[in-house]
């Protein structure tokens, strides 16, 4: 059994003020002011824009969070945020952070949605701001890569395999895959504004003539192929149930016999009280979409069942589920 939460864990768990001053401060971006050397409080703000007495504050919070120095009256990067948080910086990954601060004033619609059931919000944020969804797959992309190639390893693939990425982003499993599987070639399927990117990638990783691009709506178009192996990786729970269930059958379709689909997302346990993280990424989805929903691990064997897969499998637990067309 695991342990009662204390007073303190409780006042914790309310307490959200640091967090607002961190994605404040990356989105007035005086990560980037302080960079290369450290700067008084007055040399910020003519940077940014701001009122220096008022960012001062701002600014005493972020050193007491570890995340800025202070010293002879210079505000200074601690070292982790000089790499993450700085927009020059090859591994900045502020544009995530930004995607959260975009989400703020749905959060406080939570009650309200929460009393009615109703949803507050009628576009996703890449649908109103697609210059920021482009940036937050990159961010994704990049952390993505450290993980792609195991999760590539663990399913065993053969020979001259077709894969299609099914919403594949920024084509960071399919790239993972091309690498770990010499002879395997992909497509990369997902909507013409996000295949900008994964042109760029593709070309960066130097695997244009391995990985085709294919521009299109999943629910509305042609997928192409046939296909020995398709994943769908974090595309099903920002759909319906219904457009889901839809979209495992029209995958059916488009695979060669013995072909097998691999659904990698963030299910939720048989009871929806686990994993703790996404149990609150339902709730996340539930305030920032307009029918997303997070679905249990067995709801998505079901679908396979009934569009005919066999041999489905939980490979990962509450992550990664197969089925095989035989
Ligand atoms: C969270 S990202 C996942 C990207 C990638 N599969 C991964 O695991 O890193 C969701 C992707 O689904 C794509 N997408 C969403 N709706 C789509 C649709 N109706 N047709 C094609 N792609 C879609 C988005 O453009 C985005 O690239």
């Amino acid at each position: 059994m695991s342990r009662e939460l204390s007073l303190a864990e409780i006042f914790q768990l309310g307490y959200y003020w640091e967090t607002k001053i961190l994605l404040t401060g990356v989105k007035l971006d005086v990560f980037s002011a302080l960079d290369g050397r450290p700067k008084t409080a007055g040399e910020v703000a003519g940077r940014i824009g701001a009122h220096e007495p008022t960012l001062s504050l701002l600014l005493n919070a972020l050193v007491a969070m570890k995340l800025m120095n202070h010293a002879e009256n210079r505000y200074g990067n601690s070292s982790i945020a000089e790499k993450h948080l700085v927009r020059n910086s090859p591994q900045y990954i502020g544009h995530l952070l930004m995607l959260h601060d975009a989400e703020w004033n749905n959060w406080g619609r939570l009650e309200e949605t929460i009393r009615t059931g109703e949803r507050s919000v009628d576009r996703h944020v890449f649908e109103t701001d697609p210059e920021l969804g482009g940036n937050v797959l990159a961010v994704l992309d990049r952390i993505g890569k450290q993980s792609g190639p195991e999760f590539a390893k663990r399913l065993q693939l053969n020979g001259q395999v077709r894969m299609l990425d099914l919403g594949g982003g920024a084509g960071t499993n399919a790239i993972a895959f091309c690498h770990v599987y010499p002879e395997l070639t992909a497509t990369v399927f997902d909507l013409p504004a996000t295949l900008r990117l994964t042109e760029k990638t593709v070309k960066e990783a130097g695997l244009e003539s391995r990985i085709a691009l294919r521009a299109g709506n999943f629910n509305q178009d042609g997928l192409g192929g046939p296909y020995d192996v398709v994943l769908m990786s974090d595309i099903l729970h920002y759909q319906t149930f219904e457009s889901n269930e839809a979209l495992v059958g029209k995958v059916f379709a488009h695979l060669a016999p013995g072909g097998r689909l691999i659904i990698k997302d963030r299910f939720l346990d048989e009871a929806g009280t686990g994993p703790a993280w996404t149990t609150a990424f339902a709730v996340h989805i539930l305030v920032n979409t307009q029918q997303g929903g997070c679905f249990k691990t067995a709801e998505a064997m079901r679908w396979m069942s009934k569009a005919g897969f066999t041999a489905v499998t939980e490979l990962e637990k509450t992550a990664v589920v197969q089925g095989v067309k035989a």
